[in-house]
């Protein structure tokens, strides 16, 4: 298949499109770089032997859309392209509005028009409510509380009232739960841009020596260990969930939503010593408070992933230290 892939030079799409080519589909990349290099084009192009199509290009840049499209016919879209950090959204609602829906309509808008029907967008596991109890199906009661996961929510609304409108869509939104790791190549990987939020990238800037310390945010919550549980999911599982995906739409019309994750919750303090055993790295830290806004335990019902995708996770939590370690140390400035 020829296949558009939007924000293919970030972290999950570079993953995907990695898995792509070995499954034989030609792809483009649009993405306007705001969070993410060029460089991921070669390094793609050195796992894969092959460099994807590219075109800078803003998803709100609706004449560029069209000439995309006027150029080249496309069999699918893989929806990567948008902005993701939660508290930047509570600063800037305007900018998450902006990039995640508005440049999703202008997306949908041109590939409409040019008789793109397929489409996986991705979601994710915030648009379920703080309250949701783990397992969470695809059926929880979604009530995002910030910004960034309502606006997944709108997208995910606006595809399934096109769906119900235009009987010949295919979509499928993928609800990822906790993305970590890295392609075992150490070639491609997650670079955020300064100090990062998220668990995994921070353990390796502590283990890098760049950051001081880990701080576990929160010992008493009412979990085995007192600290909160999470579903972490190796990012080449959520790579071959979308190979799975594609192949789901090509005989399955209409909207659906899936998890994408494990189905097992793991603990901070869990991670924190799997990370030091399995890479043999001291990790300073201390405990501290709750981070405000976290759940105590948040993770998968992955049954629905499983009987429509037939996907099964295969990366073992020892998988994604050591992939997230290598990367790291492999390129410890990220791309640059
Ligand atoms: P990322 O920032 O690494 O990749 C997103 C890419 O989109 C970047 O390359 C960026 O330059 C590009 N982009 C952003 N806005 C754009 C715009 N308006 N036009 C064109 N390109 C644009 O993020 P990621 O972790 O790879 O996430 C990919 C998708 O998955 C995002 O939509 C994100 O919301 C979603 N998601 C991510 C996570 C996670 O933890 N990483 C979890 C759930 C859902
Ligand atoms: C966060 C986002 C979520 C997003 C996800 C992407 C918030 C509130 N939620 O989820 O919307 O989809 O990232 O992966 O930002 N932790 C520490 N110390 C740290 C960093 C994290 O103890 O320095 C703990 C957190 O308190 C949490 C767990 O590690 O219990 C995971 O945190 P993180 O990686 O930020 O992911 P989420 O909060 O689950």
């Amino acid at each position: 298949m020829k296949v558009l892939v939007t924000g293919g030079t970030g972290y999950i799409g570079s993953h995907t499109c990695v898995a792509l080519q070995a499954a034989g589909h030609e792809i483009t990349i649009a993405d306007n770089l705001s969070n993410s290099s060029p460089e991921a084009l070669a390094r793609i192009a050195r796992i894969s032997g092959t460099r994807p199509g590219f075109q800078a290009l803003d998803m709100r840049d609706a004449p560029g859309l069209e000439k995309l499209f006027d150029a080249q016919c496309f069999d699918a879209i893989m929806h990567f392209a948008g902005v993701k950090a939660v508290a930047e959204s509570v600063a800037d609602p305007l900018k998450y509005y902006s990039n995640n829906v508005m440049g999703s309509i202008a997306l949908f808008d041109s590939a409409l028009r040019h008789g793109v029907t397929r489409l996986v967008f991705s979601s994710s596991a915030t648009v379920y409510g703080e309250n949701s109890r783990s397992p969470i199906r695809e059926d929880a009661p979604v009530a995002p509380v910030n910004p960034y996961g309502r606006s997944k929510h709108m997208v995910e609304e606006i595809l399934t009232e096109m769906c119900r409108a235009n009987a010949g869509l295919r979509v499928m939104a993928l609800r990822y739960f906790n993305p970590v790791g890295a392609h075992p190549s150490g070639l491609v990987g997650e670079a955020p841009v300064g100090t990062p939020n998220n668990l995994m990238p921070y353990l390796c800037q502590v283990a890098a020596g760049r950051l001081e310390e880990l701080t576990v945010f929160g010992t008493d919550y009412p979990t085995p260990d007192g600290t909160a549980v999470r579903d972490y999911i190796h990012v080449m599982d959520l790579a071959e969930g979308h190979l799975r995906a594609l192949e789901f739409l090509e005989s399955h019309g209409g909207m659906h939503l899936v998890n994408l994750g494990t189905g097992r919750g793991t603990s901070v303090l869990e991670m924190l010593t799997a990370f030091q055993r399995v890479n043999q790295v001291p990790i300073p830290h201390r405990f501290g408070a709750r981070r405000p806004g976290d759940t105590k335990e948040t993770f998968a019902d992955v049954a629905l992933a499983d009987r429509v995708l037939g996907w099964r996770t295969q990366y073992s939590l020892d998988d994604m230290c050591r992939d997230a370690w290598r990367w790291q140390k492999m390129n410890p400035k990220g791309y640059e």
